[in-house]
């Protein structure tokens, strides 16, 4: 397991005991454990038992080069979402047929990218809207070639308290994914046609599921739809259904105790329960000719990494303690975007030492800028770890403050495999001051 604290007290990831590299490196730090990433994606591919499927990692989550490489080798193909994720697959030699393009906004250039990547393109351009057929359709035209699409429905279904707001995308007022009502009506102008080629029907709900029920529910109107259309004889063409990605993780699960506890947060329900209840669904419609994609992305990354960041001091007032780090909303912004709670843990620890509870904040100047209440020694520690950090971490990260984004670092075998360096702020401040100029 990717992250435990040992019975000396020390916070190792992947073997490597944070203190240690603490020393060497620039805070504040993403720290991966590749191999425990590697070994999700393996238990998820043989979690579907030899059925045909594709893992498509949604890249969106975690898009470093050693990520990407790490489980596309373990057998996933991508989800990407804009023309620059389709470069970087292809930098990571993902092949062009195992990358699915998401998204409700493609502009043209990404369209073309889209479809004139490899020889036939890639495996599919996931149509969001009726209105995007006839542009995708117009593009393979002008360039004169096939395009391979599949459409992506919103579901429709009440999501209410099933995830965040902000990250539920399978409901009524999203602006995602075809209206479930016009999906046949998109179904056959795809297939009037000639320049596309109907390969899949998709759908992603939101992210975040602690439970497998808006899954089920939306793989079976998913599902549902695919078997009217092919009862009356429609998409003949069809490869696969892509029942989406979403699968939570545990956020709040308890922080790690000495004595080789271990931190990793992923729990029931566990990724491949997703995917046996979506075969589920697959098997009740009697389609078990199709292939079944899912496209998660949290679940294979984010319980592998950590955001490691120093103490710059504590503020102490009359009612109320603050610890301030030099980690802020602007590294990890889900505090601010999501009220996400993350675990925040010393990167040392003894169960002897007396603890309080510390308001977590960052330096940027917003009261967003707050990682909430932890029960922290009460003689501060000189760092500590911001746990579940691996996805949608460094990709959200910005540079508002003037603040530079976070350092990066790759474990591998138990070792530091490689890290990205800290970017100095004088190019910040020279295309700021030019700005305008
Ligand atoms: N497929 C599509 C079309 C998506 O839009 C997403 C995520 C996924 C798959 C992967 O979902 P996952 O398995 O990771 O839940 N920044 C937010 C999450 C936004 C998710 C956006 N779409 C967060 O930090 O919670």
């Amino acid at each position: 397991m990717s992250i435990v604290r040992d019975r000396t007290g020390l916070l190792r990831i992947g073997g490597l005991s944070l203190s240690e590299l603490v020393r060497e490196m620039n805070t504040p730090a993403y720290v991966y454990d590749v191999d425990a990433m590697t070994a999700a994606a393996r238990a998820l591919e043989a979690s579907f038992g030899g059925a045909p499927h594709l893992v498509a990692y949604a890249m969106k989550a975690n898009s470093a080069g050693g990520v990407v490489r790490a489980l596309t080798g373990a057998g996933c193909g991508v989800d990407i979402v804009s023309g620059a994720e389709l470069r970087l697959a292809r930098a990571c030699d993902v092949p062009p047929e195992r990358i699915v393009f998401s998204g409700v906004a493609k502009d043209d250039a990404e369209i073309d990218l889209a479809i004139g990547t490899g020889p036939h393109g890639i495996g599919a351009i996931q149509i969001e809207s009726v209105e995007e057929v006839a542009r995708v359709a117009a593009r393979a035209r002008s360039l004169g070639r096939t395009a391979r699409v599949s459409l992506r429905v919103n579901p429709s279904v009440d999501l209410t308290g099933a995830t965040h707001k902000n990250i539920a995308t399978g409901h009524d007022a999203a602006k995602f994914g075809v209206p479930r009502e016009d999906a046949p009506r998109a179904v056959a102008l795809v297939e009037q046609s000639p320049e596309l080629r109907l390969v899949g029907m998709s759908a992603h709900a939101g992210s975040q599921f602690r439970s497998t029920s808006p899954y089920v529910e939306t793989a079976r109107v998913l599902f549902g739809l695919v078997r009217g259309l092919r009862d009356e004889g429609r998409a003949r063409s069809l490869a696969y259904v892509n029942s989406g990605g979403g699968f939570g993780i545990d956020y709040a699960a308890p922080p790690p105790l000495p004595g080789g506890d271990v931190a990793t947060s992923t729990s029931n329900p566990w990724p491949a329960d997703f995917v046996q209840a979506a075969q589920a669904e697959q098997r009740a419609a009697g389609l078990d000719d199709l292939a079944l994609y899912v496209e998660p992305g949290r679940s294979l990354v984010a319980p592998h990494g950590v955001l490691l960041a120093r103490v710059l001091q504590p503020k102490v007032a009359a009612r109320r303690r603050w610890l301030m780090i030099d980690a802020g909303m602007n590294d990890l912004l889900r505090p601010a975007l999501y009220q996400a709670r993350h675990r925040i843990v010393p990167i040392q620890s003894t169960l002897t030492e007396e603890t309080t509870s510390w308001r977590v904040v960052g330096p940027v100047c917003e009261s967003s800028d707050d990682f909430g209440d932890h029960d922290l020694p009460l003689d501060p520690p000189r760092e500590v770890a911001i746990l579940d950090a691996g996805g949608y971490g460094y990709v959200m990260a910005n540079v508002y403050n003037g603040r530079q984004l976070p350092v990066e670092v790759f474990v591998h075998d138990g070792r530091v495999a490689s890290h990205t360096v800290r970017v100095d702020t004088d190019a910040w401040v020279a295309e700021r001051a030019r700005a305008g100029a």
